[in-house]
């Protein structure tokens, strides 16, 4: 088999990669429900395209850890134990706040992501890597849209 070892070690980085995301969604629909001030319509759609672009992907990641016959996340608490990213209870945050946030979280997917792909040539899944540009592509767009927003 090609590396039970490095196998593993890809399915653990999927599994970060998955909590970001489950992170990144609720944060980015927080935002969505919570934005106000004079851009609030501009912020509350662009989040939820986001959003609905993070929770997309979920399923995805997962069924790459079960195709590579590994276990994935099960819960609220597996996710939180999983992820690289901050949760943010703030209801209050200055709108261009939230836009900061989001653009540093959605880069440090793009770096997550990157560990993936790498993860993905050791273990030798070549659809994994495929995927990776595609989700690395997304994540750029935001990070872009979120930049030019801060003008
Ligand atoms: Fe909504």
């Amino acid at each position: 088999m090609p590396g039970d070892n490095t196998t593993k070690a890809l399915n653990d980085s999927l599994n970060g990669l998955l909590a970001d995301y489950f992170t990144l969604y609720l944060k980015t629909k927080n935002y969505h429900w919570h934005v106000a001030g004079p851009n609030f319509r501009e912020l509350h759609l662009m989040f939820d395209e986001q959003a609905t672009e993070l929770f997309a992907l979920t399923d995805i990641i997962a069924e790459r850890v079960r195709k590579n016959g590994g276990d994935t996340l099960t819960s609220i608490a597996a996710i939180a134990g999983k992820t690289a990213l901050k949760d943010d209870d703030r209801t209050k945050i200055d709108a261009m706040e939230m836009v900061k946030v989001l653009r540093d979280d959605n880069a440090a997917l793009v770096t997550a992501i990157r560990a993936v792909k790498d993860a993905a040539t050791e273990a030798g899944d070549n659809a994994t890597e495929g995927l990776a540009d595609d989700w690395t592509d997304q994540a750029q767009q935001r990070v872009w849209f979120l930049t030019q927003t801060l003008g």
